[in-house]
């Protein structure tokens, strides 16, 4: 790949799982990025995969002065702007009766108006050599699950906020979608409503299996795997406004 074809990209939720394998993808394919997250130690050791090309922000999204920082001090780092991979989420479960006020505010400030505000943010530097937005949303968007009501309405929201970005900054600027089902990152081992006597291993290690079960292909998908789609909405220049999901068929049955 040439310098000229080397895109310049701003991944946040960079210091671990998908984000962190995107951050790899894309510095292996010898683009420029600007990795953020919260948690500086984990941010530095990604940028120990090529330190030429990653540049760690640390700064937590559910700050207003810290996410409104991001994308102008993003830009300037790198000369400019071709691509925001929004990848930053958190996932608090809860059943009707155990939700919590301060989880939803929580989960929609980094799950949906992050996004949309840094996409915002973006537009302006995206537009000037055709860059696009990628949203990293969840199956759980299109068909919610008990618990994750808070959760599946963020990423609900998301696919909305990808599909009006799409009619609206067109034709400078595409924004499209990667809408994974359960992958292998901490993410799953996060208890969900486990009865608190059983050994916390032992719920993680059943709770891992019954959302395996939910995959035909019979596997959760890897980091690399939601990697490697982000990487192709970014080069497939006629999609905007798509969702691309990759469930191992979670969705077909
Ligand atoms: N794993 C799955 O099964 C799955 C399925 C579908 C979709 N997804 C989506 O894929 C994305 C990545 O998920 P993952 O599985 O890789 O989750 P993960 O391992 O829990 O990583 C979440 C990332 O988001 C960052 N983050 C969380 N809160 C933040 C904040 N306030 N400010 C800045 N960064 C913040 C975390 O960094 P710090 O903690 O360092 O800030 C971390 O890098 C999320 O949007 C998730 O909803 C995941």
């Amino acid at each position: 790949m040439t310098d000229r074809s080397a895109r310049r990209v701003l991944v946040t939720g960079a210091s671990r799982g998908i984000g962190r394998a995107i951050v790899k993808r894309l510095a292996m394919r010898h683009h420029r990025v600007v990795a953020n997250a919260r948690d500086a130690a984990a941010l530095k050791d990604v940028a120990r995969l090529a330190p030429d090309r990653i540049t760690v922000m640390v700064g937590d999204l559910t700050d207003v002065e810290q996410r409104d920082a991001l994308v102008p001090r993003a830009a300037e780092e790198l000369g400019g702007l071709d691509v925001l991979v929004n990848c930053a989420g958190v996932l608090r479960y809860g059943e009707v009766g155990a939700i919590v006020e301060q989880d939803l505010i929580a989960t929609l400030k980094v799950n949906l108006l992050a996004p949309l505000l840094l996409a915002q943010a973006a537009a302006p530097y995206l537009a000037k050599r055709g860059g696009c937005v990628v949203n990293v949303a969840s199956t759980l968007g299109i068909r919610p699950a008990p618990g994750l009501a808070g959760y599946a309405a963020s990423k609900a929201a998301l696919l909305s906020v990808t599909r009006t970005l799409a009619a609206e900054l067109a034709p400078a600027v595409r924004v499209n979608a990667v809408a994974p089902g359960v992958v292998d990152t901490d993410m799953p081992r996060q208890l969900r409503g486990a009865d608190p006597a059983q050994d916390p291993r032992e719920a993680v290690d059943r709770q891992l299996k019954e959302l395996t079960a939910l995959h035909p292909l019979g596997r959760l998908g890897c980091p690399e795997e939601v990697a490697d789609a982000v990487l192709f909405c970014m080069e497939a220049e006629w999609m905007t406004g798509s969702v691309l999901t990759l469930d191992g068929g979670l969705l077909a049955v």
